[in-house]
């Protein structure tokens, strides 16, 4: 363990008034980050999944390509970094039991869990071929938004009816793919293994996901249910409807700042062609507080419903 200490910058929240940046002589405990996980090319996993490249890798864990030795089927491979410990495992495993739960087209498959040989936690995944919507929009790619949002509400609809909150919908965890030979919007990346918030301090160096993306209960280290991918979906639907990106800024912490402070502008005053109906709705969707939210995601595609029939 390494002791750290050096004035940061942290989000604080007093119990009463606004919450501020303030700087702090922290002593801070570096819990060692477990090691990582001895997976590469060629490495068979639990005696089932020869690894035969990396999809990509994020701050959790690393996803690869592999193959199942007895079907030869194709899969995605996730190793999450969770540490070795039984604890860390079960809960995982739990939290896998309950997003297995979830069957539909746009909701990524999960197939199958286990323990790596240096005892790391895995899922398997149906193997998407296409790539995220960041990457399209990235390249410019002129994505059917209309319908790609009515999918992502589809998507968080199945979610939310067996109780599973994703909790971090970005462009990057929405995986666009073919399927019956139509585009289809897949929702990857549920938070397995990952830990939950709820300390008061935020320190933005810690911060997991992308601060733009963060909820405004995020931000504060606040519980987060069913309403945060509400806001989720508010955020890429102010982004593909609009083409620009919210609460930009150079520093961390005054994204932080925006997230919580910053009031969006109305679509139809930045994006040509939306109606006050639809700009009403992504604009609830994006409220700071979560009970000006819709209350769950069918009242919000209900709402959606009316409001790009009557486009
Ligand atoms: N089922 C899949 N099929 C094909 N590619 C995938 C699949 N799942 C993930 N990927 C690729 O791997 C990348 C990272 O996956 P994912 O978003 O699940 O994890 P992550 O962002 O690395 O993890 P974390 O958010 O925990 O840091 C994706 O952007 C995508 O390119
Ligand atoms: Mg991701």
């Amino acid at each position: 363990m390494t002791h750290i200490a050096q004035p940061r910058r942290v989000l604080f929240r007093p119990k009463r008034g606004r919450l501020r940046l303030v700087e702090m002589n922290i002593r801070r405990t570096r819990v060692p980050t477990p090691a990582k996980p001895e997976v590469r090319g060629g490495v068979v996993v639990a005696d089932r999944y020869r690894i035969d490249g990396v999809l990509g890798e994020g701050k959790m864990g690393r996803v690869f390509e592999a193959i199942e030795l007895e079907t030869l089927n194709r899969v995605a491979l996730k190793v999450s970094y969770l540490g070795s410990g039984d604890e860390p495992f079960q809960r995982f495993l739990r939290e896998v039991e309950i997003t297995r739960s979830v069957r539909h087209p746009n909701v990524v498959r999960i197939l199958d869990a286990g323990r790596t040989d240096d005892q790391h936690g895995f899922i398997t995944l149906e193997l998407l071929e296409g790539r995220t919507l960041q990457e399209a929009l990235h390249d410019g790619e002129d994505v059917p938004k209309e319908l790609l949002l009515q999918q992502l509400l589809d998507a968080l609809v199945a979610c939310h009816d067996v109780g599973v909150v994703h909790r971090d919908i970005t462009p990057k965890n929405i995986f666009m793919t073919v399927r019956f030979g139509r585009m289809a919007a897949v929702l990857i990346d549920f938070g397995l293994g990952k830990p939950v918030g709820g300390s008061r301090m935020t320190d933005p160096d810690d911060l997991l996901g992308v601060p733009t993306y963060l909820t405004p209960e995020q931000v504060l280290g606040e519980d987060v249910d069913a309403r945060a991918d509400i806001y989720g979906f508010g955020v890429v639907a102010h982004e593909l409807l609009s083409g620009t990106r919210l609460f930009q800024a150079e520093e961390t912490h005054a994204v932080l700042q925006k997230v919580l402070e910053e009031v969006p502008p109305r679509l139809d005053t930045v994006a040509p062609g939306v109606s006050s109906a639809l700009a009403d709705l992504v604009a609830r969707c994006l409220e700071k507080a979560a009970s000006a939210r819709f209350a769950d995601s069918r009242e919000l595609r209900e709402a959606w419903r009316a409001a790009t029939a009557a486009n």
